[in-house]
């Protein structure tokens, strides 16, 4: 396999080929959440297809491109879908967008998501910040040969979910009247949705909620010093008794209802976060 370093640069210089905008804010748009890439202003879209190096994305539901323009002023890229180790995608490729989007110089990445709630007090269509994560799907995309220009061999994963990110999010939402949590998330493999006795596992492990993406794309943000905020849309709830149904349609519609919930919280958080990374 080609250098994952110069295969990064070559996707990242394609990128910037495409646009004279330079985003130091990106955000990768979960199950029923990529309309909120539509409210970017003069966007330029490019097909995750076209980029040389990118894989390509194949579940129902995301729709596989990236967009770059502004969002009332602000440079921002948005990855409408993204890869699954469910997929078949093995994890260098599910988090290459995000090495590509360190190359292009981003600083924070706003990673969200659709998941299911373990924790009694959500409900579908809640919101949750993570606080902090579980890794249950048996592998780490930092397996293999470390590359320092991205990062350290064993990167520190204390303090994964920014502070400050999160709890100005919580303030925006309850601002917002969303219902907002805070709370763990546990990334599971799929595609099969979990057991009771899974649920009733995940409780006692900690976990406050369970999905199948995210944390693999934390967890190379952040060997890369990136800062990130994730937030899950809680699109159904699971009581751990047996008998409950549950289908990607349910997801997917869910996802449909908060999304204007969930673009006016991103308007008002990626301005905060903008000026963080201008900072820095
Ligand atoms: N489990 C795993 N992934 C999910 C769920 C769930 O209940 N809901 C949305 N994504």
């Amino acid at each position: 396999m080609s250098d994952h370093f110069v295969r990064a640069e070559q996707s990242a210089e394609f990128v910037r080929a495409a646009t004279p905008l330079r985003p130091r804010v990106a955000v990768v748009l979960g199950s029923g959440l990529g309309a909120f890439a539509d409210t970017l202003q003069d966007a330029t879209a490019i097909s995750y297809a076209d980029i040389p190096g990118f894989p390509r994305s194949t579940a129902e539901g995301h729709a596989g491109r990236l967009l770059i323009g502004t969002l009332d002023g602000v440079p921002l890229l948005a990855m409408q879908g993204r890869f699954h180790l469910y997929e078949g995608y093995p994890l260098t490729d599910v988090t290459f967008p995000i090495r590509v989007l360190s190359r292009l110089g981003v600083g924070a990445a706003i990673l969200t998501n659709a998941a299911g709630g373990i924790a009694p007090e959500m409900t579908p269509g809640c919101l949750m910040v993570f606080d902090d994560h579980l890794n249950l799907q048996g592998t780490n995309p930092l397996i293999g040969r470390n590359d320092e220009r991205f990062g350290p061999r064993f990167p520190d994963m204390a303090d994964c979910y920014h502070e400050r990110y999160r709890s100005f999010t919580l303030k925006y939402g309850h601002r917002l009247g969303i219902p907002m949590f805070e709370g763990t998330y546990a990334a599971l493999t799929g595609p099969s949705y979990e057991t009771a006795a899974e649920i009733r596992m995940l409780r006692t492990l900690g976990a406050d909620a369970v999905g199948m993406s995210t944390v693999p794309e934390s967890i190379v943000a952040r060997h890369m010093g990136m800062k990130v905020l994730a937030i899950s849309c809680i699109t159904n709830v699971h009581s751990g008794r047996e008998s409950e149904r549950l289908s990607h349609a349910e997801v997917l519609e869910i996802g449909n209802r908060v999304r204007d919930q969930f673009a006016a919280l991103l308007r008002l958080v990626i301005p905060e976060i903008a000026k963080d990374v201008a900072a820095a």
